[in-house]
């Protein structure tokens, strides 16, 4: 009688242990999702901190169209223009001086672009306790006409129809005119450096880092353009420059 009791009650228990294995093996396949989903959940809060706008414009519809004059990915060099001479961008605002000086210029940007200078701004004012100092942004066909004008060489300035800054896209940060006396200056390489780590987070890039052979312009460590994050971050990654990058997938 005993015995049978115990083989019933062993059979029981190892009927039971199944049990157990099963919802031990279903709990922790429960655990892993959680941990997963939260691990997802972190990138996309991170993500959505640098770019606010990501969320707020969903416009991934022009992304990674190189061609389109109003596409935040438009690309332009010395040899490729906008496709409208006298394109202007629809949403130009004036660049908000909260975190940014900009006092005699009157700049603007597109708003996608302002939104995220002031997002960048405020983090890199909080590092330096400076205010970051645009000396030039957008740059209407005409304006650029008259910075030509003024002789500026075609290895330095873009010419009219063919500049980034007729994008509304990008920025010159602090004044200075070639690549030696800008990284000359101790503070200027700091923020410099600090640009060069950080900027993609908020979608921007250092479009002429390579020299002729691969940007088409002389170094410009002052002129970063606004690509969105999803680009600035592969071009990040991989260390590429925007025009490398459009010549591999256009
Ligand atoms: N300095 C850049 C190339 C421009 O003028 O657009
Ligand atoms: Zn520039």
């Amino acid at each position: 009688m005993k015995k049978i009791f115990k083989k019933k009650l062993f059979r029981v228990n190892s009927k039971l242990r199944i049990y157990i294995y099963i919802i031990a093996f279903f709990l922790s396949l429960v655990f892993i999702a959680i941990i997963y989903q939260s691990h997802k959940n972190r990138v996309l809060i991170n993500n959505i901190k640098h770019n606010p706008i990501q969320v707020y414009y969903k416009i991934d519809d022009l992304l990674y169209d190189f061609l389109t004059d109003s596409s935040i990915t438009k690309f332009v060099n010395n040899k490729t223009s906008f496709n409208k001479l006298a394109y202007i961008p629809s949403n130009l605002e004036y660049i908000s001086s909260d975190y940014v000086t900009d006092s005699k210029w009157n700049s603007r940007l597109r708003e996608e672009a302002n939104i995220a200078l002031q997002d960048m701004a405020k983090d890199f004012y909080d590092v330096f306790w400076v205010k970051m100092q645009v000396v030039s942004a957008y740059r209407s066909y005409d304006y650029q006409v008259g910075i030509k004008s003024r002789w500026c060489s075609d290895l330095l300035c873009a010419k009219a129809w063919f500049s980034e800054h007729q994008t509304g896209l990008a920025v010159d940060l602090w004044e200075t005119t070639t690549k030696d006396e800008f990284l000359s200056k101790s503070n200027l390489l700091k923020y410099f450096n600090w640009m060069k780590k950080n900027a993609y987070k908020y979608g921007f890039h250092n479009t002429y880092q390579k020299w002729l052979s691969i940007d088409w312009y002389l170094v410009e460590p002052w002129h970063w353009r606004y690509l969105w994050f999803d680009l600035a971050s592969e071009l990040h990654n991989t260390n590429k420059t925007f025009a490398e990058y459009y010549y591999i997938n256009k």
